[in-house]
C-alpha cells in the first residue's frame, strides 16, 4: 500500500500542519514540530458497518461510587481525593529528575506490603537499576512486580491473562510504543496510541493505571498535556531539583477535589511525606530583615504560609532586570506600576528580584498585597513586622479586595506563632490571638511599613487580643 504522506505534528499540543513551521499556532510553541508518518487512511464517513444499540439509563444509579485504594501515603491520598480508584488512570506528570520513579516506587512498595497486587513496569531504567534503587529505599522485600518492557503490547499480553494487577505502574508513557505504528516512541501518535490500549487494559480489568509522563521544553518528546484529557486525574510533581522540598499538584480530577497539593521532602531515604508545609517552608527565615513578607495563602483545601523575598536594586541597565521565581511575572508587573503610579513609589530604574522562598509556585492573586509588602520593605529598607503575616488581592486602583477563606488563613497564622495580620478591610471581625491591620488602599500599608506609627485616614488597628 502506497504510504499516505507525512505530516508535521506539534508534540506539544498535537496539531498537525501540512508543512513544518518554526512556532505552532494552536499553542504558541517554539519548535515544537517534527515530522511523522501519517496514520493510515481512515475511510470517509460511517462505512457500512451497522451500529449498536446504546443502553440508556437514568441519571439516579443505584450504584455505590468505586472503593477507594488508599496508597498508604497521606499526601498522595490527599492529593486524589482518597486513595486510588480502581479502572482509573492517573498522569503523575514533572520535570525528568525531579522525584516521579521514586515517589511512584514508594507508593507502589507501600500498596504492595498492604497486600495489593502490584506491578512496575518501567521503560527507562532496568530491572537492576530499580532494585537498587528499592534497596536504596528499604522497600527491597516489598511484594512489587518489576518489568522492564517499553512495547504495550508484551506489557498487555503479560498482564491480561490471569488475574490483573490492582495497581499497574508504567515509567514513563514517553518510552511506550505499538509496534502497529511507524513513527518513533515519544512521539504524538505513539505516545497518544500507547496510552489509549493501557488505558482501555485498565477500565476493562479494574486496574489503577498510573502513568508517568516527563515534561519536556523542547519539544523533542511529547508532553503530557497530549494525554490530560484522556486520564481520569492528573498530578504535577513540581519543585526545583536545588531545593529538597517536593509538591504534588492534583490539576484535573474526576473523583476528587482538584487543585489540591501534597508537600514532600527529598531526602536521601526518598521522598518524605511533609505534614506541617508551613513550617517546613519558614524554617529558614532569618528575622529582621528587609524585602521578606509572609504570605498565608490557601493551596487546594489547606492554608500554607510561605515567605516571599524581594529584592529591590538600582539597575546599571537601560532596561533594568525583572526576575521572578515561583510567582507570575505579569502580576508583578502589574504590582509594580500600581505601586509607582498610586503610591508614588520610585520603582522605575530599579532592578527588581521576586522570590517565593522553598521553591512553591503561587498563583493566588491574594499574594498581590505580601509581594508589594516585601517590595516596600525592601525599597524603604524597613523590615515587615517579623510575626506579621500578610494577604489581599490588589486592584488597579490601588484599592485591596478581600479575599476567600480568611479565617482558615489567620487560623494557621496563629497556630505558628503569628501575631499580626495585614489584611483587606475586615468589616468588623475579628480573629483572636492575632492583631488585624486592615489595609483599604495599597498607599496604607506603604505608610503602615514604612513608619509604623503613623496610622492615616481609612486605617483601623483592630487588637483583638
Ligand atoms: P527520580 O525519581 O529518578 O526522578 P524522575 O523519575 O522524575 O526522573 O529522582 C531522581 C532524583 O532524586 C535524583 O536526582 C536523585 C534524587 N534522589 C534522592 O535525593 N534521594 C533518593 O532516595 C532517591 C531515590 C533519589
Ligand atoms: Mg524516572
Amino acid at each position: 500500500m502506497a504510504r499516505a504522506a507525512d505530516r508535521f505534528v506539534c508534540q506539544s499540543c498535537g496539531a498537525v500542519y501540512p508543512r513544518w513551521i518554526g512556532r505552532c499556532d494552536a499553542c504558541g510553541e517554539w519548535n515544537s514540530i517534527v515530522e511523522e508518518a501519517a496514520p493510515e487512511a481512515v475511510p470517509k464517513g460511517l462505512g457500512s458497518g451497522k451500529g449498536r444499540r446504546v443502553t440508556l439509563t437514568g441519571l439516579d444509579s443505584p450504584a455505590t461510587p468505586p472503593p477507594r485504594r488508599p496508597t498508604g501515603i497521606a499526601e498522595l491520598d490527599r492529593v486524589t481525593g482518597g486513595g486510588l480508584v480502581p479502572g482509573s488512570a492517573l498522569l503523575v506528570a514533572g520535570d525528568p529528575g525531579i522525584g516521579k520513579s521514586t515517589l511512584l516506587l514508594q507508593a507502589a512498595a507501600v500498596m504492595a506490603r498492604n497486600g495489593a497486587a502490584v506491578a512496575y513496569v518501567s521503560g527507562e531504567e532496568s530491572p537492576d537499576q530499580v532494585q537498587m534503587r528499592a534497596k536504596r529505599l528499604g522497600l527491597a522485600d516489598a511484594p512489587v512486580q518489576l518489568g522492564a518492557a517499553t512495547a504495550v503490547r508484551d506489557i498487555l499480553a503479560t498482564f491480561d491473562e490471569g488475574t490483573a494487577p490492582d495497581l499497574l505502574v508504567v515509567d514513563s508513557i514517553q518510552t511506550m510504543y505499538l509496534d502497529s505504528l511507524d513513527s518513533a516512541p515519544g512521539t504524538v501518535t505513539q505516545v497518544r496510541a500507547a496510552a489509549h490500549e493501557l488505558i482501555r487494559f485498565a477500565k476493562r480489568r479494574g486496574t489503577v493505571l498510573v502513568l508517568v509522563g516527563h515534561v519536556t521544553k523542547e519539544g523533542q518528546v511529547a508532553g503530557p498535556r497530549l494525554l490530560e484529557h484522556m486520564v481520569d486525574a492528573v498530578l504535577y510533581f513540581e519543585g526545583e531539583r536545588v531545593h529538597q522540598f517536593r509538591v504534588l499538584r492534583s490539576v484535573k480530577n474526576r473523583f476528587g477535589p482538584s487543585n489540591e497539593i501534597g508537600v514532600f521532602e527529598m531526602t536521601d531515604g526518598g521522598l518524605a511525606e511533609v505534614a506541617n508545609p508551613s513550617a517546613l517552608f519558614l524554617s529558614q527565615r532569618s528575622g529582621g530583615i528587609s524585602g521578606s513578607a509572609v504570605f498565608a495563602g490557601i493551596e487546594g483545601s489547606r492554608p500554607v504560609l510561605v515567605e516571599i523575598q524581594a529584592l529591590v536594586a538600582p539597575s546599571p541597565l537601560a532596561t533594568p532586570r525583572r526576575a521572578v521565581v515561583g510567582w507570575d511575572a505579569g502580576r508583578l508587573a502589574m504590582i509594580l506600576a500600581v505601586l509607582d503610579t498610586r503610591c508614588g513609589l520610585a520603582l522605575t530604574g530599579k532592578d527588581i528580584y521576586l522570590n517565593v522562598a522553598g521553591g512553591l509556585r503561587i498563583a493566588e492573586p491574594a499574594a498581590d498585597l505580601a509581594v508589594a509588602a516585601a517590595l516596600v520593605s525592601s525599597l524603604h529598607d524597613r523590615p515587615v513586622p517579623e510575626m506579621a503575616v500578610v494577604f489581599g488581592e490588589v486592584g488597579l486602583s490601588g484599592e485591596v479586595r478581600p479575599v476567600s477563606h480568611s479565617d482558615a488563613r489567620l487560623r494557621e497564622a496563629a497556630k505558628l506563632g503569628f501575631e499580626r495580620a495585614f489584611v483587606p478591610a475586615t468589616r468588623g471581625r475579628r480573629h483572636d490571638g492575632i492583631a488585624l491591620s486592615e489595609v483599604v488602599r495599597l498607599a496604607d500599608l506603604v505608610d503602615m511599613l514604612v513608619d509604623a506609627s503613623d496610622v492615616r485616614h481609612g486605617v483601623k488597628e483592630t487588637d483583638s487580643r
